[in-house]
Order: structure tokens, then sequence, then C-alpha cells
């Protein structure tokens, strides 16, 4: 029907008749003139309508916003005074010939703005609408872009597309499974794949060598903003590989991405082992924009009198550090108290701090409610280890040492954010050395990345003391945000049995991952792989606050789906069909 795009028109085509066709963004009249901005996915045309051409006229004055045109014309430069500059299309327009509507419109729920005002739960409402505006097209063209390099490098680097079943077992990834009832088996469930982490590595054992899939991931878990129960996965794995082949390989596919889709080019990617990582950041996945760093001081508190303080500094499970935050003197009470609040809410039972007012006066020169616990050398050294400078805060956290790294970890980034110290632009990292197992709050040992991955210990030594037990493992971080996660894995079938005794998994083990342990006995290759979160890439490369943002039919933070009501009730005959009988609400 067109013969241009609406946002391709320029200078060039003055003189030209054109056909476009989109929506109408906006319709003004300017006496006896009509201007119809026509707004197609490339961008935004000026048409004009004036009262010589009679039928088109008349029907330029019946439209509404959001009705649906095609619209021809010719191009004309826009007159002296009127050229708009912030518009790409801005120094043209069309003198609109003839117009025909192609369909109506109603008032639209709500104003289709570049940054809409809307409430979020009517944009999900209305996605279909949402997704006109200039904002969400654009990520959404971005989202294209990522996906396109993506392939495209993969290809390059000769991986193979393969896809993989997502009617499927429970997987190992930790979070809640998503079941789906079998029909033709009464009573039994499928799982949708948490990731398709066990399917790869049988490709590899099947011997593609080089696999890679844009793969759909279901999670059951608590939603955040960079979380989605639905969301998408680059997911990758090799045969015949070490750590640094993989590594190497991500940085090259992210170089890519962001070299051809942001024209940026990343910065150096440092690699940083996990326990530096939480003992500078308290995080496994640092934001480096952010200047500030935690600070040990566990050996000058053990013998302070300050409880406190000297519990945690006393004890190998506890931590005690310092924040400085430069400038941060100025904080105000109420600031203060809002902090503490904020790292209360990770489990901190308080936050001491001193403010720096003069350095050069001695105690007098300090404010703060612990002073009267410690003694002027120990708060001096404290200060000194710190950098403290006059107008500076200091901030102390002493609990558990996992207390203390959530909290105050948050905290860095929460301060760094408020007092305008993180950098602009892209830093991204490496966190290696992993911990093969954590110990959950129960005491119970859990995978830290899943019982897949590679220990760099002997099963013997994994067994004997499965807490100091270290992983081939490695997350790309960037601007604080886990963007992927991978490692190698366990090709030796004893090792994966001593991987699943370490985590009693005993007779779970062969039920649930019985063909993975057969599997390895009959040719497994050395192989490793990683998966990064498309979503996460997008938003990180769109700028965007929430990962719904960057999905065309996201679900909301209560995993719903707006427009479609899904979930929802199904008929008796389909529930009979799948032998469920409903047990009606708890009480
Ligand atoms: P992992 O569980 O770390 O590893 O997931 C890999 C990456 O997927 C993204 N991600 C998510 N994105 C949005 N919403 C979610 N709910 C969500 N959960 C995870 C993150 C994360 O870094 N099979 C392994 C990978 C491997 O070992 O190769 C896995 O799934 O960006
Ligand atoms: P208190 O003696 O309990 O009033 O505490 C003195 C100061 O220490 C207050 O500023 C508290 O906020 C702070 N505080 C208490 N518990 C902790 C903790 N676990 N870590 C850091 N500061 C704390």
């Amino acid at each position: 029907m067109r013969s241009h795009y609406c946002g391709e028109l320029n200078a060039t085509h003055v003189g030209e008749e054109v056909q476009v066709c989109g929506w109408v963004h906006r319709r003004r009249d300017h006496g006896g003139v009509i201007f119809l901005d026509i707004r197609d996915r490339t961008g935004i045309i000026q048409v004009v309508f004036d009262p010589d051409t009679e039928d088109s006229f008349r029907t330029a004055d019946s439209v509404r916003n959001e009705f649906v045109l095609l619209a021809k014309g010719r191009v004309r430069p826009r007159p002296d005074g009127t050229v708009n500059p912030d518009m790409p299309t801005g120094e043209i327009e069309v003198l609109g010939l003839e117009l025909d509507i192609l369909n109506a419109a109603q008032t639209p729920p709500f104003q289709l703005d570049d940054h809409s005002a809307a409430g979020e739960d009517v944009r999900l409402k209305y996605r279909y609408m949402d997704l006109r505006r200039p904002e969400m097209q654009h990520k959404m063209r971005v989202r294209a872009n990522i996906s396109s390099q993506v392939r495209q490098y993969l290809e390059d680097n000769g991986y193979w597309e393969v896809e993989t079943p997502t009617l499927s077992r429970v997987t190992p990834e930790g979070a809640r499974d998503y079941l789906v009832p079998s029909r033709t088996h009464p009573g039994q469930f499928f799982a949708l794949p948490q990731s398709p982490q066990v399917y790869k590595q049988l490709l590899m054992m099947a011997g593609m060598d080089r696999y890679y899939q844009i793969a759909r991931c279901y999670r059951d878990e608590d939603l955040r903003a960079d979380r989605q129960p639905e969301f998408t996965q680059i997911d990758i794995e090799a045969s015949f590989v070490s750590q640094q082949d993989v590594m190497d390989m991500t940085e090259g596919m992210l170089r890519q991405v962001f070299s051809k889709v942001l024209d940026t080019e990343l910065p150096e990617f440092p690699v940083i082992g996990w326990d530096s990582a939480m003992r500078d950041y308290g995080s496994d996945r640092p934001d480096l924009r952010n200047p500030l760093k935690l600070v040990d001081i566990g050996d000058l508190m053990a013998s302070v009198e300050f409880k406190v303080f000297n519990g945690p500094a006393n004890d190998p499970k506890g931590r005690v550090v310092a924040l400085r935050a430069p400038g941060g003197a100025q904080l105000s009470r109420k600031v203060i108290d809002d902090y503490t609040e904020f790292v209360g809410r990770y489990g901190a039972k308080g936050l001491a701090y001193i403010k720096v007012n003069d350095l050069s006066a001695g105690e007098d020169g300090l404010q703060s409610p612990i002073l009267k616990f410690l003694t002027p050398e120990i708060t001096s050294q404290v200060l000194e280890r710190v950098g403290a400078e006059d107008g500076d805060l200091v901030f102390f956290g002493a609990d558990k040492a996992s207390v203390v790294n959530d909290s105050i970890g948050a905290l860095r980034n929460e301060l760094g954010a408020q007092l305008g110290l993180v950098e602009d632009g892209f830093k991204p990292c490496w966190v290696v050395d992993w911990p093969m197992f954590a110990e959950g709050r129960d005491g119970t040992l859990g995978a830290e990345h899943h019982p897949f991955t590679q220990p760099t210990c002997t099963p013997d030594e994994l067994l004997a003391e499965p807490l100091a037990a270290k992983a081939a493992a490695y997350d790309v971080v960037l601007n604080g945000y886990e963007l992927g996660g991978g490692s190698l894995r366990i090709h030796d079938q004893k090792m994966q049995a001593a991987v699943f005794e370490a985590l009693k998994m005993g007779q779970e083990a062969q039920s649930k991952f019985g063909f993975l342990l057969d599997a390895l006995q009959y040719g497994c290759p050395p192989h490793g792989g990683i998966a990064l979160g498309l979503d996460r890439l997008v938003m990180l490369l769109t700028d965007s606050q929430s990962i719904r943002e960057v999905i065309a039919f996201p679900k909301t933070q209560t995993a719903a789906c707006l427009m479609m009501s899904a979930p929802n009730d199904v008929d008796d005959h389909q529930l009979r069909d799948l032998h469920i009988r409903l047990r009606g609400p708890a009480a």
C-alpha cells in the first residue's frame, strides 16, 4: 500500500508523490488547514490538508487519534519558521491529496506519548496500544537487533542452533517449576524447563560440539524488577573447551552486540575472584561504576567494649566492615535514619556511623553514637584505614557475614546512586572461583550454580569438606546486574555422584537424573557453557528500569497477564480430561 515509511521521508523527497500508511498520532485544526501527524514504526510525518482538496479535507476533519489511514500527497519543504528541528522529518511535510480511512478507532485508554504517564496496569491491559508508542517500538527494535547480532556471532563461530523441549522434567536451577498435567498419563505432570541445562549437556554427549539456543525459560519464583516468570536465555554450550575459551567467546559476543547495536566499545572485563567480590563489594554482582568499597575492620574491633562489634569480630562466621561515604557528613539525621531502616530490610540490626567534621580536631571533630565504645586510638585507626576526610560519613556493619554483605552491599549501591558517585557508561566484569555449595538458612547444602558444575577438587575432597570446595563457575556481570552465568560441567560419573551425595540427593538423584548419570558413562566429552539473560541485556542496552519494559507481553509482579486475564479458570470437562479435581480455595 505504501511507497515510503513515514519516518524515511526527508528533504531529498521534495517534489515526489508519496503514499504513507499509519496511525493518527495527533490532529490539529489551524484555522481552515488540518494537520495530521501520521505515525508508523519508523517515525512521524506531518500531512497537511487544505480545503482545496474538498473530499480529503472532509475526511481529515473527521479522523481522530489512532485512526488507521492511507494518505497520498506531495512532499514539500515546510514554510519558513515552521521547521521542527526536534523531528527527523521536521524539515518537510506532505501536502495531502487523497485520504482513506482504513479503520476507525475508539478513544485510546491513555495518551500514546513517548514517555507514558499512564499507570503500568492500564498499559499492560492494552499492551497492543502501549507497544505503538515510539519508546516501546524502539525497545522492541533494539531487542530484535541484539538477537540478530547474537545469532550472527554464534553462527560465525560455528555454533548450531538446536531446539530443546519445553514439555520436560524438573530442572536443577533451584526455583519452583511450572507444571503441566498430562492427559495421557493420569496423575503425571510435565515441568516447563527452568533452563535447557540438561538438554544442552546431552547435546554435547551427542557430539554436537557447539550449541546455542535463544531459549524460553520458566521459573516460578518471587518476582523483582529484573525477573520474569517466563524469560529468555541466550543459551550456549561447547565441548573440549576451557573456562577461558567460554569467557573469551562470551566477551567477543557482548563486544559485538554493544558495538553493532549501541555503537559502544565495552572496556576491559576485569576478572574478580568471588571472595574478593564479597570482600570489597559485599556482592557477587558488583557494580564497578560505583567507587565505594567495604573495608574490613574486624581485627580492630576484636577487643573493643562494644558487644555489637566485638561479637561478630570474634565469630568466624561474623564480619565487621566500614563503608566511607565521601561528602556524607552533610546527610541529615532523617536521611541516616532512613538508611538504618533500609539496611534493616536486609537483616541488619542497626547502622552505626561516624560523621567526620574536622579530623584535625580529634574526637571533638567527630559526631557518632558509638565513639563512647571505642578508644581514640581505635577510632583513628579505623578512620585512617577507610581513608576518611573532612566532610565524610563512615557507616559500620557488624553481624553474620551474610547479613553484613547483603545489607552494606545494598547500602553501597544506594549511597553510590544518591551521592552521585556512579559513573556513566558500562562496566562489565567476570566473577570467578565460586564456592561449589552454599549453606541455606536451615543449614542444608545447596549448589551455588547447579549440581552439574565442575568442582575444582577431587570427589573425596568434595565430600570431606563440601563448603570449602570451589567450582569452575563464572558469572558475567554488567553495571551491577548478573547478566549471565556458566561453568565447566562434570563429565565424570563418579564426580557427579559425589555432588549428588554431598547434596544428600541419593535416591532422588537416581530418579530425577538417572538418565544423566547413565549418559555420562557412554563417552561424555569435557564441556562447558554459559547462559545470558536476553531480557536483562536488552534492559541494559535500552537503559530500562524494569524487565517488563523490554518484553512485548510481560507478566505482572504477581505473574499474571492483564491483557488476556491469564491464568484463568478452565472448564470442568478440561479438568476431567486431565484427571484433576480442584480442592477449592484454601481456607
Ligand atoms: P542461571 O540460573 O544463572 O543459569 O540463569 C542464567 C541467566 O538467566 C537470567 N535469568 C533471568 N532473567 C529474567 N528473569 C528470571 N527469572 C531469570 N532467571 C535467570 C540471568 C541469569 O544470569 N543453566 C544455567 C546456565 C549455565 O550454567 O550455562 C542457568 O540457567 O541473566
Ligand atoms: P545501640 O547501643 O544499640 O544504641 O547502638 C549504637 C549504634 O550502633 C546505633 O547507631 C546502632 O544503629 C548501631 N548498631 C547496632 N547494631 C548494629 C550492627 N549490627 N551493625 C552496625 N551498627 C549497629
